[in-house]
């Protein structure tokens, strides 16, 4: 009876002793296998470096992470016939399978439903058939699944709900028919069911996708235009029509588009609007009485109440807030200083002495406006940011500034006027200046020149149903090169002298959308007490305390900024942070073996003859934010690389254009 644990022990432990370390390599083995699999049935003649003189990591297309095969990425490499069941599914730990651009054929094997771990799966551009795979539908990890161009035939699955993190499906180019299912994919951004034999109704939560979705089909409803017998929604009512209230213009053909961000908040501070407008007019009755601190805190309260729908910084993946909701920030327009008669109120009694606005530059000599005029002005909220929130003021005389109200100031009164001093100091057609300041106690102002076209992120990231109009190469390569050379000189005005927020919402841009840099040493103005709600995306790795901003950090915002400009994508981006990843994380994994067309911007792959540029920025972008700030370029250098590339391509164009000269 004793001896029966004793050999049951030692042969657990012989088990595990040989299981363990043998555990890694049997399933790099395993994969390596399965591999050779694949390549003897459709790519025996391609896949050369496949050889067993060659570490399975190290095959062409092929990825490991962790002693597994992570990705298998052979787009345009000759691969030929049709994949082998029992092969592919055995690559358990896979994450990207892309084998877009071959000529396989044939139904997709079963056992693809075994790749549990998948991300995303590219077969665009092949010669497959059969149903729509349904192995698919059990992966649902899956983000990105690209099947277009191929010879699927029968009707798309409502199994497709179970997808539930699909951010692209691309089916477009297939022989689909029937109807498209009742699809409810919240995190859905790109869908294209393009030249299919389609017909019915586009389902209502589609109806959001552009025109462009849906070319080539028999299909009707939302941006094709009614369905025979479905009536017009009316404007007020229906949950699918357009709010009035955040002025949007319906585009072309369109009775679509559920509410987006940028509507709702436009409804939101309608609501509060009306409560605003008599608060401040109660508040200027009474303020010509005698100041009364009662209605002032009302006025600072209901104020705040309007703000909150309006955040600068881009949010999520429509990217639809922003500075952008001009739109939206109209609606809240307020008919009397908002921010400013509060704060000179609250101060009022106090000490006048320092009731003044201390102006920099050429306007020192001659101030064009007093605080009695900003306090006249009526106010608008421009946004919110993380270091207090800006406002339009419009002054008697018709000129309009941006006030920002800081937050989160502790610093004594010398230290804070020798610091504003500095920044004040930054004179420079690239940046934004710095005009005027206030300083009191409670209420610290900084008055800019105000720009009428908003910033770069409202530009990239607006909702595209109010208006917005696509970015194209040469003025997006334009405002990098701008932005570079504001930066760079900021930079060169001290060793030390840094931006400290460089972001898409502080590039703001003129009327022939020139950018200009703004916001530029804000970090250097606050107290230990701040403490940023957010963790920006733009910050470089080493940054621990974000008033502690060093050249090299600005270096990596800057990269992150080209990577958005590049991508149209925040770094706050749904698909980007799917996985964890930040913005040059994502591009990295996105472009790790080939430089893909999948990272760009659909908007920029319009244009002709520009992909090489956009390789040559993206590089750049990518040596800005590196992880290690010694391996990252000064902002001399980037601003002289963007200029280079910009030349190049112009001349070659140039050339191509007009041999003559
Ligand atoms: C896939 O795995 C199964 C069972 O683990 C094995 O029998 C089969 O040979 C493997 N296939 C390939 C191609 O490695
Ligand atoms: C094995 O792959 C390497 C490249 O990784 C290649 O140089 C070599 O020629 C291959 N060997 C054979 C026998 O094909
Ligand atoms: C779609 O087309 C099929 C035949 O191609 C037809 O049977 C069906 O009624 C059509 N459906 C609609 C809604 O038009
Ligand atoms: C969908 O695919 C078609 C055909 O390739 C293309 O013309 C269209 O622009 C695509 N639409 C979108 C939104 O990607």
């Amino acid at each position: 009876m004793a001896a029966m644990p004793a050999p049951a022990v030692g042969l657990a432990v012989l088990v595990l002793l040989t299981a363990l370390p043998g555990h890694l390599s049997d399933d790099l083995n395993s994969d390596a296998q399965a591999l050779q699999g694949l390549r003897s049935a459709v790519g025996r003649s391609v896949l050369t470096s496949w050889n067993s003189t060659t570490p399975t990591c190290q095959w062409q297309g092929v990825t490991c992470e962790n002693g597994r095969v992570v990705e298998v990425r052979l787009p345009g490499a000759g691969l030929m016939g049709t994949l082998p069941s029992g092969v592919l599914g055995n690559l358990s730990a896979l994450r990207t399978l892309s084998l877009r651009y071959n000529a396989l054929t044939g139904p997709v094997p079963d056992d693809l439903s075994r790749l549990v771990e998948l991300r995303a799966i590219y077969l665009q551009h092949n010669g497959f058939s059969g149903e729509l795979p349904a192995p698919l539908f059990a992966l649902k990890n899956l983000v990105r699944v690209d099947l277009a161009g191929n010879k699927f035939t029968g009707e798309i699955s409502p199994d497709f709900n179970k997808l539930v993190r699909l951010g692209t499906l691309h089916l477009e180019n297939n022989d689909l028919t029937g109807e498209i299912p009742k699809l409810d994919l919240p995190a859905l951004e790109q869908f294209n069911v393009s030249y299919n034999k389609l017909n019915g109704s586009i389902p209502t939560k589609l109806r959001k996708m552009p025109k462009d979705s849906f070319l080539g089909t028999g299909l009707c409803g939302g941006p094709l235009g009614l369905c025979p017998g479905e009536t017009a929604p009316t404007p007020a009512g229906s949950p699918e029509s357009q709010p009035g209230a955040g002025g949007a213009a319906d585009v072309g053909g369109g009775k679509k588009k559920k509410l987006s961000g940028g509507a709702i908040a436009g409804i939101a501070i309608g609501c509060v609007f009306g409560v605003l407008l008599l608060l401040a007019l109660l508040f200027f009755l009474c303020r010509k009485k005698s100041p009364a601190p009662r209605s002032t805190a009302a006025v600072e309260k209901g104020r705040d109440v309007g703000m909150a729908p309006m955040e600068t910084e881009p949010k999520g993946q429509n990217g639809s807030a922003g500075h952008g909701g001009s739109a939206a920030a109209a609606a809240a327009a307020v008919p009397a200083a908002a921010a400013t008669a509060a704060a000179a109120a609250k101060t009022g009694g106090a000490s006048t002495g320092s009731k003044k606005l201390i102006f920099f530059g050429p306007m020192a000599a001659a101030p064009p406006f007093d605080l009695e005029d900003l306090l006249r002005a009526s106010a608008e909220v421009l946004g919110k940011g993380a270091f207090g929130t800006a406002y339009k003021a419009v002054m008697e005389s018709g000129a309009a500034v941006a006030v920002k109200r800081l937050k989160d100031v502790d610093l004594p009164e010398p230290e804070f006027r020798e610091r504003i001093a500095a920044i004040g100091a930054v004179q420079h057609e690239l940046v934004v200046p710095l005009r005027a300041y206030y300083f009191s106690k409670d209420e610290k102002l900084l008055v800019y020149d105000y720009m009428s076209m908003g910033s770069l992120s409202a530009l990239l990231h607006g909702n595209r149903a109010s208006g917005r109009t696509p970015l194209d190469w040469e003025t997006r390569s334009a405002i990098a090169l701008a932005a570079a050379r504001g930066v760079e000189h900021i930079h060169s005005t001290g060793p030390t002298a840094s931006h400290g927020n460089i972001k898409s919402s502080n590039v703001l841009l003129t009327k022939n959308y020139e950018a200009r840099v703004s916001d530029h040493g804000l970090p250097t103005l606050v107290g230990p007490s701040f403490s940023p709600t957010r963790v920006s995306g733009y910050r470089a790795p080493e940054v621990t305390d974000i008033r502690r901003v060093s050249q090299k950090a600005d270096v990596y915002s800057f990269g992150v900024l080209l990577l958005e400009l590049l991508t149209g994508k925040a770094p706050t981006h749904a698909v980007v942070n799917e996985e964890g990843l930040d913005l040059p994380r994502w591009v990295q994994s996105v472009v790790r073996e080939e430089w893909t067309a999948e990272v760009f911007d659909q908007e920029l792959l319009r244009y002709q003859n520009v992909e090489e540029e956009m390789v040559q920025l993206l590089q750049l972008a990518i040596d800005c934010s590196a992880t290690h700030p010694d391996r990252r370029p000064t902002m001399a250098e980037v601003a002289a690389r963007i200029d280079e590339i910009r030349r190049s391509s112009i001349g070659d164009r140039h050339e191509g254009d007009e041999p003559s000269l």
